[in-house]
């Protein structure tokens, strides 16, 4: 008998040649067929770093959780693994949602959301409950004693029916499991959970909350340590704009502070935005064996069009560039792994002077990287127009008096529609960026129908996908004013 995960498997291997190539990736992890969202146990474990997904394999759209499973030796070129997880069991039998990984002697160990179905017909419960399984980095056998946190293990004062995606991390040898939830008043909140054996899970309560009703999930934890800090990666639904800040249709935040595991409190200094684009949601960190900290995110949006999707593509979804974090001046900053310079090619470099529009030959592609350094002369206004063709640009324009940074992707191709109004549903975000004596860096990285902008060194993030028509590959560099410019360009081959 054909078993769930065989059958998830066969499915895929039957379909992916008929996956429509129009939207694809060439750099980013995409499902080779069927939907992705959320990164899941995103670790380097055996020399290898470990991505899995959120995956439905059966369609273009979401639907029963199944884990996909990819490796990599270099964040670079990803090898597509055996599905590792399918909705198989009384625990799970809804389906595996998010989760992380980590390494406990020797084994791979992973830990998800089961979604256990009670009753049938109407009277049919869904309840979110946390499970194990354990592996080699190749198949993965779940704990015969899932869940491990059944639900009468949640505590009173959160819905029961949204305790999800564990954060599974050790420290001095005990275990720790960070879980997303809401408080009966709509404000996001975070569990903190320990155990001395993973098996066992004691509920210290709620470690962090929202201050205002988001009306939503704190979805997707991530913690880690930073410079002395914890740091904790919320993905809170719907939450509220504060200035240019957080008008996604749901954002994701980075909250900055010390976590107090003995008493299972985090007190926190300070918040920000990870990446104010449109297309990031669920990021996920782990520390490789350089030491590094790497973050992946889904690089899609919940409640908005996928053209992939609609127009039956077979296919939806993929992960950001992988990127590196560090703290500098306080604030969390990000750039992409530098393995992706193993794969410049075609270097073109200039420098010029000028007002108006200015553009070069070499200056085209939509696999490429483009990196600016901008100094105003006497400009009121700058920016590149990427993807450009007849009728189409996606515009990233610095406002020198406003010190605004606007990505603008209303003229992109194929209008994408979110379900929120706030600037976000318009194609327009904005972020707050300071020029440094007089200067502004941009540097972009493109993938067919992705842009990931990366401005002043790594300080701020955008990240959104586009949907030009093919020939739409023209950059064209423009300035309201005199500007000076340096830029390097490669086309990227993988
Ligand atoms: C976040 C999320 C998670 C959940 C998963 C389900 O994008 O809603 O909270 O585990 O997606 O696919």
């Amino acid at each position: 008998m054909e078993t769930p995960l065989q059958k998830a498997d066969r499915h895929i291997q039957e379909n992916k040649q008929n996956v429509n190539e129009r939207y694809r990736l060439r750099y980013h992890l995409m499902p080779e067929a069927g939907w992705m969202n959320d990164p899941n146990g995103f670790s380097f474990y055996g020399g290898k770093y470990h991505l899995f997904y959120q995956l439905h394999p059966y369609g273009s759209v979401w639907g029963p959780m199944h884990w996909g499973h990819a490796t990599s030796e270099d964040l670079v070129r990803w090898e597509h693994a055996p599905v590792a997880l399918a909705p198989d069991t009384d625990a799970d039998g809804g389906g595996c949602f998010s989760g992380t990984a980590m390494e406990v002697e020797g084994r791979h160990v992973l830990m998800y959301t089961g979604l256990q179905l009670e009753g049938d017909g109407d009277d049919r419960k869904v309840h979110q409950v946390q499970c194990l399984a354990f592996g080699d980095g190749k198949s993965y056998e779940k704990s015969l004693q899932n869940p491990v946190i059944p639900k009468e293990k949640i505590p009173e004062g959160v819905v029961k029916a949204d305790v999800r995606d564990p954060k599974l991390f050790e420290r001095n040898g005990m275990y720790y499991c960070i879980l997303g939830s809401k408080d009966l008043e709509q404000k996001g909140v975070f569990l903190l959970y320990r155990s001395a054996d993973l098996m066992e899970w004691e509920c210290m309560g709620t470690m962090d909350a929202a201050d205002e009703v988001n009306g939503g999930v704190w979805e997707c934890p991530d913690h880690f340590r930073m410079d002395g800090k914890d740091i904790l990666l919320v993905s809170p639904q719907f939450k509220k704009p504060e200035s240019l800040r957080y008008h996604n249709i749901h954002s994701t935040c980075a909250r900055i502070g010390t976590l107090d595991l003995e008493k299972g409190r985090f007190l926190l200094e300070q918040e920000e935005e990870i990446d104010a684009g449109f297309d990031f949601y669920a990021p996920q960190t782990l520390e490789d064996g350089q030491g590094r900290r790497i973050m992946v995110a889904w690089m899609q949006m919940w409640e908005r069009n996928m053209p992939s999707n609609e127009e039956k593509h077979g296919w939806a979804g993929a992960m950001t560039f992988p990127r590196i974090l560090w703290m500098q001046d306080g604030r969390l900053h990000q750039l992409p792994v530098p393995e992706i310079e193993s794969s410049r090619r075609n270097r073109y470099m200039a420098e010029a002077e000028f007002s108006g529009t200015w553009t070069q030959e070499p200056l085209r592609g939509n696999v490429s990287e483009l990196l600016v350094e901008f100094e105003t002369l006497e400009a009121e206004a700058f920016g590149v127009k990427l993807f450009a063709g007849q009728e189409e640009e996606t515009v990233f324009r610095y406002d020198v008096k406003e010190e605004v940074l606007i990505f603008d992707r209303r003229r992109s191709g194929i209008v994408l529609r979110g379900s929120r109004k706030e600037l976000a549903g318009s194609g327009v975000r904005r972020t707050q960026l300071k020029a440094r004596n007089g200067k502004v860096t941009m540097r972009f990285l493109l993938d067919r129908t992705s842009v990931e902008a990366f401005l002043n060194g790594g300080e701020k993030a955008m990240t959104g996908t586009v949907y030009p028509s093919e020939g739409s590959d023209r950059m064209v560099l423009f300035a309201e004013g005199k500007v000076k410019v340096r830029l390097e360009k490669y086309d990227l081959i993988f």
